[in-house]
């Protein structure tokens, strides 16, 4: 469990001012044990700065959007299936991810790109670009109004355990909201500095959360909510993680966990919630991740993890869940 984190960059120790950042410290994590965890510190390419990756994270995902939602047909049809029947692929998800790489291309040609629907690009800079061209497929497919293009920038290896997220954008492209974050310089929503919210208790506190594409996980992700659900004010599956996130760290939820992220399901958000104030963590002191991803105001996030622990909520420790 991880009781503080705080974003370090050279930036932010020398003041609001200073515009040139080279040495990325990532979030020291002190764990319940007091174990301090510090991952080594990446390196900013030479003239790069954390501003300049914002603000084209924010090209990149507004221009894709532009895309999706100018191209969405009436009708939207499946073009594949992925990790099950139920995990769809359309046409304009692999549109939308096309361009945001043509654009990486052509602006950050030595970067690397992971990305949700094409092949891995290596790249020499040490940095990646993570993107998911629609966060919420299925919503997209069905014209639910949730859906978004998130993208981040990572220094060192593109994996949440070891990553530091540099800057993110998350475009939630049919009401048109953007959240947006740069490491040490806070999070906003259409350019106003936003926060996590301050709830009271966890009973009071209104929880996201989502499920994978397998019938079997979806079993056990049942079973876990079961047990969540009577402890908190209720809960929201909304159907994009990108989006959960965001509305965390803007007060909209105040908590949120899920097991199964993808790296390019959480990289924007992740940094968006953590500029915003929260603790984003796995459990029993581990990072979050594919595992487990719990997200929100410190000491809930304890409250919250301590119980999807005790349900193994994360599949480590062999529950048998029925
Ligand atoms: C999914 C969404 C959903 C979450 C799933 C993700 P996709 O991404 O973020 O909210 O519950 O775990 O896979 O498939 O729409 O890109
Ligand atoms: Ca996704």
């Amino acid at each position: 469990m991880v009781l503080y984190a705080e974003p370090a960059t050279e930036r932010g120790r020398r003041g609001a001012g200073a515009s040139v950042c080279r040495r990325i410290v990532a979030r020291v994590r002190v764990r319940q044990d007091g174990r301090v965890i510090s991952p080594a510190p990446h390196e900013l390419p030479d003239g790069v700065t954390v501003t300049e990756l914002r603000d084209l994270a924010v090209r990149l995902a507004t221009a894709a959007g532009t895309l999706v939602r100018e191209g969405r047909p009436e009708r939207v049809e499946v073009a594949a299936t992925k990790s099950s029947e139920v995990d769809p692929v359309t046409v304009m998800d692999r549109a939308s991810e096309d361009l945001l790489r043509e654009m990486i291309a052509a602006e950050r040609p030595d970067d690397a790109i992971l990305g949700e629907e094409g092949d891995d690009v290596p790249g020499t800079s040490g940095l990646t670009w993570v993107l998911d061209p629609i966060d919420g497929t299925v919503n997209y497919l069905y014209g639910v109004a949730s859906w978004a293009v998130s993208v981040a920038v990572v220094a060192g290896p593109p994996e949440p355990a070891s990553w530091t997220v540099l800057a993110g954008c998350v475009h939630s492209v049919a009401d048109g909201r953007t959240w947006s974050a740069g490491l040490g310089e806070g999070a906003t929503r259409d350019g106003a500095p936003v926060h996590v919210g301050a709830p009271a208790s966890l009973s009071t506190s209104l929880v996201g959360t989502g499920f994978g594409y397998d019938a079997g996980r979806r079993r056990e992700q049942a079973a876990v909510l079961a047990r969540v659900l009577p402890e908190i004010r209720d809960i929201r599956r909304l159907g994009s993680a990108a989006i959960d996130l965001c509305l965390l760290a803007d007060g909209s939820l105040d908590l949120y966990y899920e097991r199964g992220l993808n790296p390019w399901d959480m990289a924007a958000g992740v940094v968006v919630a953590t500029e915003a104030g929260a603790v984003v963590t796995g459990l029993r002191g581990g990072p979050a991740g594919n595992a487990m991803t719990v997200a929100g105001p410190a000491g809930l996030v304890e409250q919250l993890a301590r119980i999807l622990e005790e349900v193994d909520a994360d599949g480590a420790g062999g529950v048998d869940h029925g």
